[in-house]
C-alpha cells in the first residue's frame, strides 16, 4: 500500500517540479510536499504501520524520495534566484541603447557616382587606370614631346626617371586603346597628383574623369552635344554654354567648356568672379599622334576626349571655400553632406 503511495506521490512531484517557473510556485511545491504539514511527512506518518520485515525497505524508499525533493527543491531555487538577479540588476530596458555612427559617402565619392550614372546612360563604360603611371602613358605617348615645356603645365611626383604618380587620367585613354579595337566609348574616374604649393584652390592630391570616344566618324559636334546633354543633367536644364580655343598636346583642336555660373545664374558673384561663367572642363578631337602611338590608324578613326576636375565641380556645387577641407576628414565638416 505504502509503497505504490510511494511511487504515485514520486511521479506527481516530477510533474509537479518540472513545470516550476517562479519562485511563488516554488514556495508553494515546498509547502505541498516538504513542510511539517506536507505529503511526505504524512507517509512518514504511515510508516509507523507497515509490518516490521517492510519497514527497512519502504524507509529507505521514502527517505530516497525525500533526499531527492530536497536537492530538486535547493537546485531550482537557486537557479530562480540567479535570474531574478539578471533581470532585476542586469538589463534595464528601459534605457536608451548605444548610438552606432554610421559612415557615409564622402562628397567626392557622390559626385563622381552622380557623374558616372549620367555617363553611362548616354552609353559610356567605365574604366580604371593605376595611379603609379609610366612617363610614356602620362606623358610621351599623349604626344608631350621629351623636354616640351608643355609638361611643365604639370608639375610631377617622379618616382623614378621613368616612372611617375599620374598628373592626369588621360594616360588610361593610351591603355584602353592599347587593349581594344574601335569603337571604344568609356569614362575614366580616377585620383591624380601634382606637385603644386597647397592653398584654399588646389592640392596636391585631386581626381578627374576622363572621357574617350573613337569610331569611324566621330565628330566635334558630337562632342559639344554630349558636354552640353551632360552639364544640363548635371547642373541644371537652362544653362548656357560657351566653348573657348585651348590647348592639349593630345587634342588637336583643344577647347574649354564654360557654362553660366550656376550660382549667379550668370549676373556675376564672387565665384565666377564676376564673369558669370564657370570652366568646368578641357577638351577636343584626339590628335593623330595619339592614334599613331596606339596602332589605331588615324585615316580611319576619329576621336574626342575631356577631362574634368573633380574637387573643382564639387567646391561649386556645395559651396566650399577650401579644397583642403575635402581632405582634413574632420566629421564636423564631413557630417553636413
Ligand atoms: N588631361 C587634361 C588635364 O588634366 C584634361 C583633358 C583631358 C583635356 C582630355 C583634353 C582632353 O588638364
Amino acid at each position: 500500500m505504502l509503497t505504490e503511495e510511494i511511487q504515485h506521490l514520486k511521479k506527481e512531484s516530477e510533474k509537479d517540479f518540472s513545470s516550476v517557473e517562479s519562485s511563488k510556485e516554488l514556495e508553494e511545491l515546498r509547502i505541498k510536499y516538504l513542510s511539517r504539514n506536507g505529503l511526505l511527512s504524512h507517509l512518514f506518518e504511515a510508516l509507523k504501520e507497515v509490518p516490521k520485515e517492510e519497514k527497512p525497505q519502504v524507509g529507505k524508499n521514502l527517505n530516497e524520495l525525500r533526499n531527492s525533493l530536497t536537492e530538486k527543491f535547493n537546485l531550482l531555487k537557486s537557479n530562480l534566484e540567479k535570474s531574478d538577479y539578471t533581470s532585476k540588476e542586469k538589463i534595464d530596458l528601459t534605457l536608451p541603447g548605444t548610438i552606432r555612427k554610421i559612415g557615409s559617402k564622402h562628397i567626392i565619392i557622390q559626385t563622381l557616382d552622380e557623374i558616372k550614372s549620367i555617363f553611362k546612360g548616354m552609353g559610356f563604360s567605365v574604366f580604371e587606370g593605376p595611379e603609379l603611371e609610366s612617363d610614356f602613358n602620362n606623358f610621351e605617348a599623349l604626344n608631350f614631346p621629351p623636354d616640351h615645356p608643355a609638361r611643365d603645365m604639370q608639375d610631377t611626383f617622379f618616382i623614378s626617371k621613368d616612372f611617375l604618380l599620374r598628373t592626369h587620367t588621360s594616360p588610361v585613354q593610351i591603355r584602353i586603346m592599347n587593349r581594344f579595337k574601335p569603337p571604344v566609348r568609356a569614362i575614366i574616374p580616377g585620383l591624380c597628383y601634382r606637385n603644386e604649393a597647397i592653398s584654399t584652390r588646389s592640392y596636391c592630391v585631386f581626381h578627374q574623369v576622363e572621357g574617350l570616344y573613337v569610331d569611324t566618324d566621330v565628330t566635334f559636334a558630337e562632342l559639344k552635344g554630349t558636354l552640353v546633354s551632360f552639364a544640363k543633367q548635371f547642373y541644371m536644364e537652362e544653362l548656357k554654354y560657351r566653348f573657348r580655343p585651348s590647348f592639349f598636346p593630345f587634342t588637336e583642336p583643344s577647347a574649354e567648356m564654360d557654362i553660366t555660373c550656376f550660382i549667379c545664374k550668370g549676373e556675376g558673384c564672387r565665384v565666377c568672379k564676376n564673369s558669370g561663367w564657370l570652366e568646368i572642363l578641357g577638351c577636343g578631337m584626339v590628335d593623330p599622334n595619339v592614334f599613331e602611338n596606339v596602332g589605331y590608324d588615324p585615316e580611319m578613326f576619329t576621336g574626342y576626349a575631356f577631362g574634368m576636375g573633380i574637387e573643382r565641380i564639387a567646391l561649386l556645387k556645395y559651396g566650399i571655400d577650401d579644397i583642403r577641407k575635402l581632405y582634413e576628414n574632420d566629421l564636423r565638416f564631413l557630417k553636413q553632406f
